[in-house]
């Protein structure tokens, strides 16, 4: 049996669509700013870039309140446990109609290569855009305005893993789009992240309990 079970809070919808569009729009401007193409000038890509980032790292302050204050941070801790059966299922199994090797549930909706890979992008690639993204915005070469310390010699390194961040970013959109598809129905995983809302095997009585679970667990 299933049952129509909320597992996209409205805040969470939010969050998701807001990043989405803000990391489509930051590569956007970002490779123009890189020389690969020209759209926008120079000149604007660099404001609207800036602009964005802003955006982002204000979001980005509200996403982690969120997921402190309700316990969903939980969701994203990684596990090597079923690992290969996903992947295995993803390589293969998908092409044969086999079943998702994970259950999805209220408290569990991540499967573990989401967990890996989420995991990764928060702890890991978006730190890093943020952190080379302000040393790009506020660099300072030696000998400028005195203090010595926070100066620095070259922005090559910055440059380097702030465009290699934004090509993860990028690839990591692309398998995104690719992946909303593979869920019980190809539109089913679009229409959780809409409506908040998704048939979940198994979730008739423990819909509601478990998202109180979730909640007294802060
Ligand atoms: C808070 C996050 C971010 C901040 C503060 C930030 C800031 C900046 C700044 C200041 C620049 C240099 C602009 C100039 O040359 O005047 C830049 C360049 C760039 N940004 Fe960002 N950015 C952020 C996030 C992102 C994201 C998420 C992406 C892509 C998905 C991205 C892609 C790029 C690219 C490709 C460049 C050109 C790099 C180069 O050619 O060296 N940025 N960013």
């Amino acid at each position: 049996m299933s049952k129509n079970v909320l597992i996209y809070k409205s805040f969470e919808r939010f969050w998701h669509w807001m990043q989405a569009l803000l990391i489509f729009f930051l590569a956007a401007t970002g490779f123009e700013i890189h020389g690969t193409y020209t759209f926008f000038g120079f000149e604007n890509a660099v404001t609207y870039h800036n602009i964005a980032a802003y955006g982002f790292m204000i979001l980005i302050v509200f996403a982690v309140f969120w997921h402190f204050t309700t316990g969903e941070w939980r969701q994203y801790i990684p596990t090597l446990e079923h690992i290969r059966a996903q992947l295995n299922y993803y390589l293969f199994g998908i092409f044969k109609n086999a079943h998702h090797p994970t259950k999805k549930t209220v408290l569990s909706k991540l499967n573990p290569l989401q967990k890996l890979t989420y995991f990764g992008l928060k702890m890991l690639v978006i730190p890093i855009m943020v952190i080379s993204g302000l040393l790009y915005m506020f660099y300072r070469y030696p000998q400028n305005q005195g203090v010595e310390s926070i100066n620095i010699d070259s922005l090559e390194i910055v440059g380097v893993l702030h465009t290699a961040g934004a090509i993860m970013l990028v690839a990591f959109l692309i398998t995104h789009l690719y992946l909303i598809t593979t869920g019980e129905t190809p539109t089913s995983n679009l229409k959780a992240m809409l409506t908040g809302y998704e048939e979940l095997e198994g979730e008739e009585e423990t819909a509601v309990e478990n998202s109180e679970t979730l909640n007294s667990k802060i």
